[in-house]
């Protein structure tokens, strides 16, 4: 049985079965805190029901080996699930060598080098769980909507989105590439089904590394016939509210362990703000207001409260280092003080860097050129001013991809649309309208320099009973790391792959 199945069994002797994530013990008992992947319980192992050898192979165990436990279940609300196991009967399946991973902090290069240990904490366990209610909650939006779900090819003759990030692999002897996006399948799919999603792997060469970006990631993308970028807007409202709003009602348990502060997802309710480039623009530059708070302004006031936080933090450290050199201390107060200090140094360590980062987006903001794509700056500033996600669209047609629709009424623009997450996160959403004018799109293929001979059987898509039609690409590596305010998007994913990152 699973300890996620334990609520009734009040009363009942169960068997269970994991790893020990803590243990503790006093005379003649031991607490084990088991561990089986669908939640956490507390075990009491007492040398009187049990008997001395049991007992002892108990004390034994090391952080993460493995038993199985068999015991009375008691309600206890103060333990974490609920629950208590009072053990009549332990077998240890294996003992575990020393856990690299203990309580203590460590970095993050050794936590990544240690990800496939890294994963069993509760922390990343909660993580992952939200991303499996996220992926589960994409399918039944879809499917609920009588999409039909496709999936592309990997390997590809055509650049989707771009040319200079293509991973190249050899086709038994041809040149071909890791996919970036499904979406060229999906037009024509749409063209068969309807109303498509694809669900796969895409491949992106970023030989950088920043908080968003992977070199393998996750898509979904819908493609609808008929559809035209307004109602492209509606089904992404949709979609997002559908699957925040699962997770929150599905996983407060997890969203509590990984110390979320629902407020800001709990306005998914409200609508997105719909901008135009244009609009996005005067915001970024500070040149239009959003409920009255100016981009420019609001950084420069949240820049000066940073900096008076820091100098209070070293204060308090000061304050609290020259305390602990005080002779006779107590051991207690020592401790207490010592463990209040580290905490205070990783808060002035986050403060230094949100000071250091502040000057940078306000720098992009003021010299942001009209007529460029957003930046990861511009993005955050602009964001940090909502608290749903936006949706900019009518974009210079020059800076997005060469499948978009040109604006019917102003040629200058491509009926794009990005949305970007609140809270700075940025980009999470990039789609638009389709071309469907032939000439217009061979001219963009020669424009993007792209081999317009791999790109006939796209343009048959245009030749044979053409209809308007539209669709998106959602990153879920990138709906995660907002979900979950991760710090960078490498803990959504359980193996990311990133410049530099191959193993494990
Ligand atoms: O904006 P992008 O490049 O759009 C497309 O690929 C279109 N073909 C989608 C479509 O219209 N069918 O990528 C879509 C989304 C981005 O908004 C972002 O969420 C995610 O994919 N994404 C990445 N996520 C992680 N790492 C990267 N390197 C990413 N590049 C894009
Ligand atoms: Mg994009």
């Amino acid at each position: 049985m699973y300890i996620k199945d334990l609520n009734g069994c009040e009363g009942k002797e169960v068997s269970l079965q994991g790893w020990a994530a803590n243990k503790r013990d006093s005379k003649g008992l031991v607490f084990l805190n088991l561990r089986d992947g669908t939640g956490m319980c507390q075990c009491v192992v007492s040398i009187e029901v049990v008997g001395e050898e049991k007992f002892n192979e108990a004390k034994k165990l090391t952080l993460e080996s493995s038993f199985s436990i068999t015991g009375k279940v008691v309600k206890d609300e103060k333990q974490i699930g609920g629950y208590e196991i009072q053990a009549t009967d332990i077998h240890v399946i294996s003992y575990s060598e020393e856990f690299p991973i203990a309580k203590k902090e460590h970095g993050v290069d050794f936590l990544m080098d240690h990800r496939h240990l890294w994963l069993r904490s509760q922390r990343q366990w909660a993580i992952m769980k939200i991303r499996n209610r996220i992926i589960f909650s994409i399918h039944q939006f879809f499917q609920e909507d009588g999409f039909v779900e496709m999936d592309a090819p990997i390997f590809t003759g055509n650049a989707c989105e771009g040319t200079s990030n293509l991973f190249e692999s050899d086709f038994y002897g041809e040149p071909a590439y890791l996919s970036q996006s499904g979406q060229l399948y999906g037009e024509a799919m749409a063209m068969a089904m309807g109303k498509i999603y694809t669900f796969g792997p895409t491949f992106r060469a970023e030989k950088s590394k920043t908080r968003r970006h992977l070199s393998e990631f996750w898509m979904i993308e819908p493609e609808m016939a008929f559809f035209d970028i307004f109602q492209n807007m509606d089904l992404i409202e949709n979609f997002l509210r559908r699957v925040v709003s699962d997770v929150l009602r599905d996983c407060k348990n997890e969203l509590e362990i990984i110390g979320r502060d629902t407020t800001v997802l709990e306005q998914i309710v409200k609508p997105f703000p719909r901008l135009t480039y244009d609009e996005a623009v005067r915001i970024i530059k500070g040149e239009q207001n959003v409920d009255g708070k100016n981009s420019i302004t609001s950084l420069e006031d949240e820049l000066k409260t940073i900096l008076s936080r820091i100098e209070e933090v070293k204060h308090e450290i000061n304050e609290r280092e020259e305390k602990i050199k005080t002779p006779n201390m107590k051991k207690g107060e020592i401790g207490f003080n010592q463990a209040k200090i580290d905490k205070l140094k990783q808060d002035q360590n986050d403060l230094e860097e949100q000071s250091r980062n502040i000057p940078q987006w306000l720098n992009s903001a003021r010299n942001f050129e009209y007529g460029n794509d957003f930046g990861g700056s511009d993005e955050t500033v602009i964001t940090r001013l909502f608290d749903v996600p936006i949706m900019v669209y009518n974009w210079p047609h020059e800076v997005k991809a060469f499948y978009l629709k040109r604006d019917p009424d102003n040629s200058k623009f491509a009926r794009g649309v990005d949305v970007l997450a609140p809270e700075g996160y940025g980009e999470i959403v990039g789609g638009g309208e389709r071309e469907t004018d032939e000439k217009l799109m061979r001219e963009k293929i020669t424009e993007h320099q792209l081999p317009m001979a791999a790109f006939e059987w796209y343009l048959d898509l245009r030749k044979y009973g053409s209809v308007p039609h539209a669709g998106f690409g959602l990153g879920l590596e990138r709906i995660v790391t907002w979900i979950c305010k991760l710090p960078h998007v490498r803990e959504s994913i359980p193996f990311p792959r990133m410049y530099g990152r191959l193993l494990p």
